[in-house]
């Protein structure tokens, strides 16, 4: 699998997003996105409560795209040249060619088919460019909105699995998805 591929983060475009790689100059919208806990509720992070934690979330973010272990686009609308979330792969297995997507979006977007056409975008790099043959995805089962973009795309659940979150400290259902790329 060309893995490092996935890691360059090479910009996608699609009718309304540019997803790319984030920047500092992000800071402001990337907080506006992760602070707020409706956001963050599906999602394994903490809330940064201050623009000082968003930094160190974004820092995080650009660190992790460069040492390949969780690349990250930025999701930027263009009518508003604004970031409005991000997508990116994690647990990223050459030898099995496969990889886990997730995604996220500031919650004045949702509801236009926004994060649809953005994880399509990455998707269709991850399969077709960085030759991907399996991607995964898992979600909590209350994740109706995450669940159905997942199968407009053609996943299908595979399976649940109990896990430890840091965050809740708990172990919480996750659903797991899958969709394969056949050539
Ligand atoms: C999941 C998320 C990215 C979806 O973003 P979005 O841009 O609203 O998604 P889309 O508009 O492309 O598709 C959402 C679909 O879910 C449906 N949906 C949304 N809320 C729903 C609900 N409560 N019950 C049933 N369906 C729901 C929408 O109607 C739409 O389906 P449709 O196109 O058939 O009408 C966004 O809700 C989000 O950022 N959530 C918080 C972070 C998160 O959960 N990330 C995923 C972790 S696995």
């Amino acid at each position: 699998m060309s893995a490092n591929l996935l890691t360059l983060l090479p910009t996608l475009t699609t009718p309304r997003l540019t997803l790319r790689k984030l920047a500092m100059s992000d800071l402001n919208d990337f907080f506006e996105h992760g602070a707020d806990p409706e956001v963050a509720r599906f999602t394994l992070w903490e809330p940064p409560q201050n623009l000082a934690q968003a930094r160190k979330h974004l820092t995080n973010y650009m660190r992790d795209s460069g040492d390949r272990h969780a690349p990250t686009w930025g999701i930027v609308l263009n009518e508003e040249n604004k970031l409005i979330g991000t997508c990116g792969f994690h647990h990223i297995s050459p030898y099995a060619q496969n990889a886990e997507i997730g995604y996220t979006l500031t919650k004045a977007y949702w509801g236009r088919g926004l994060a649809t056409e953005a994880v399509r975008a990455a998707l269709d790099f991850g399969f077709k460019q960085a030759k991907l043959q399996q991607v995964t995805a898992r979600t909590t089962p209350e994740n109706t909105a995450s669940a159905r973009v997942l199968k407009k795309l053609g996943f299908r659940q595979t399976g649940s699995m109990l896990e430890y979150v840091p965050i809740s400290q708990q172990m919480q259902r996750l659903d797991i998805y899958q969709l394969d790329y056949f050539l």
